[in-house]
């Protein structure tokens, strides 16, 4: 079936917006419950085809699993986990699945994983997680696109990471609370999403201590126990659906924004001339777009510096800011493929490396465009709404993955979009 989004020129997008819980912190909570016995309740659990596939895989496992949508909770049982196998059919779907090697190996102290799949945004690697988990003391065998782990018990050790990685550090973590005695892992990401992980890990009764600047101190347990826990509001989100606000000159409220976690991004966004006005105790913004935006250069680095996850949606809206925006993709090394599909729009962008240069440009036409990761997918829907004439957008699957009601949600401030596919 030809899914696609269609977008059609809208008037500038006002009203409020509930935002859904963080893609980037439910999939890697869902994985950590591997880590109890017992029935874990996760409310603010977005809808996304990611999710689904996180709950096909804890099921794979033997975890009993009841997801209310109307809710937006999910139950899960995990004392009936029996096995420690995941084939490359649910490995593949996304990336995120590599997440329950460290909990497996915890719980278990064996696993056995197909390679996982996910967005391609260049190698991708996850050479950090499997050579963290060596040094704990696990063994890795590989058949074709198996990986066999198997690790008695897990020493506590320093882990240095050479980059930051979130997945890894949460996979480390993962690995540790149940490891006896004291892990550091230095050089640790501390993107809100590994936060609210900790948050998480230390519900079920794990002792994480954060050292500054980014050092995690870890002090093994002996076991842990099921959770209530309520989701973080998804930074990525809000900031796609600010983006969208913006390149139409609207305004929007998005009274549950973890603005607080978002400081760089929206800096950025008042340097542009937009206004941008926080709610109390960092929760919260209120933003208004201005008609005359100004070009602004940036690059993406771990938090707190501006999330790559926002790259391609600030490029688009940067398409037609006045002046000159460079913009320096620094966290991978294939992450400026929507540029051909902005320039499809008619975008002036020239790619040298990683690093693309916008220049502003006074209008964007329709075209026909394909979403090749899923902010690449959130940028052309961004710049689709300020474009003449029709865009319609393939690759629908990205933001099926990713996003929770996306189209609604834009539709409901007065977008010009419609989905034409099935939900998942
Ligand atoms: C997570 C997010 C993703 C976000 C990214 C960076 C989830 C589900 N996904 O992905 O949306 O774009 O953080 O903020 O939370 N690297 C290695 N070896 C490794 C691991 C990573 O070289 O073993 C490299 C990667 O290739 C990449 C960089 O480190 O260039 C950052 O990756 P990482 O932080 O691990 O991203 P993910 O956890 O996969």
């Amino acid at each position: 079936m030809n899914e696609y989004i269609a977008i059609e020129t809208s008037p500038s997008l006002q009203g409020t917006v509930d935002l859904a819980g963080a893609k980037n912190a439910i999939l890697v909570i869902m994985a950590s419950l591997i880590l109890t016995r017992g029935k874990s309740t996760l409310s603010n659990v977005p809808y996304s085809e990611d999710v689904l596939h996180m709950i096909r895989l804890l099921e794979s496992l033997g975890a009993q699993v009841v997801h209310d949508e109307e809710t937006k909770t999910l139950t899960v049982d995990t004392s009936s986990i029996s096995s420690v196998h995941i084939g490359p059919d649910i490995m593949k779907k996304m990336r995120a699945s590599i997440l329950v090697l460290g909990p497996l190996l915890a719980r278990f102290g064996k696993a056995d994983v197909a390679l996982p799949g996910g967005c391609v945004l260049g190698m991708r690697p996850i050479d950090y997680h499997i050579k963290s988990f060596a040094k704990m003391g696990a063994t890795f065998t590989q058949s074709n696109d198996l990986l066999h782990a198997q690790a008695n018990s897990l020493k506590a050790i320093d882990h240095i990471l050479a980059y930051p990685s979130v997945g890894a550090t949460e996979n480390i973590m993962m690995a540790a609370v149940l490891a006896k005695g004291s892990t550091r892992i230095i050089n640790a990401a501390i993107e809100p999403e590994v936060l609210d992980l900790v948050e998480v890990l230390r519900k079920m009764g794990a002792r994480i201590e954060l050292e500054a600047p980014a050092t995690i101190i870890i002090e093994g347990v002996s076991s842990l126990e099921s959770i209530n826990h309520h989701v973080m509001y998804d930074r990525l989100e809000a900031g796609t659906l600010i983006l969208a606000a913006a390149i139409t000159g609207g305004g929007i409220a998005l009274p549950t924004a973890p603005a607080a976690s978002m400081t760089v991004f929206l800096s950025l966004l008042e340097e542009m001339g937009h206004e941008v006005t926080f709610g109390l105790q960092g929760q919260g913004i209120f933003f208004k777009a201005t008609s005359h935006p100004r070009a602004v250069s940036f690059k993406t680095m771990p938090y707190p510096g501006f999330p790559t996850d926002l790259q391609a949606p600030m490029m688009a809206a940067l398409c037609l800011a006045s002046g000159t925006s460079v913009i320096h993709e620094t966290v991978y090394e294939n992450r400026l493929v929507h540029v051909r599909e902005l320039q499809k729009m008619g975008a002036q962008i020239v790619i040298d490396g990683q690093t693309a240069t916008v220049v502003g440009v006074d209008e964007l036409y329709g075209a026909a465009v394909i979403a090749s990761d899923i902010r690449a997918g959130a940028a052309l829907l961004i710049a689709g709404l300020a474009a003449h004439g029709q865009t319609t957008m393939t690759g629908v699957h990205h933001i099926k993955r990713g996003y929770d009601g996306i189209v609604p949600k834009l539709a409901a401030l007065r977008g010009r979009i419609s989905a034409h596919y099935d939900e998942c």
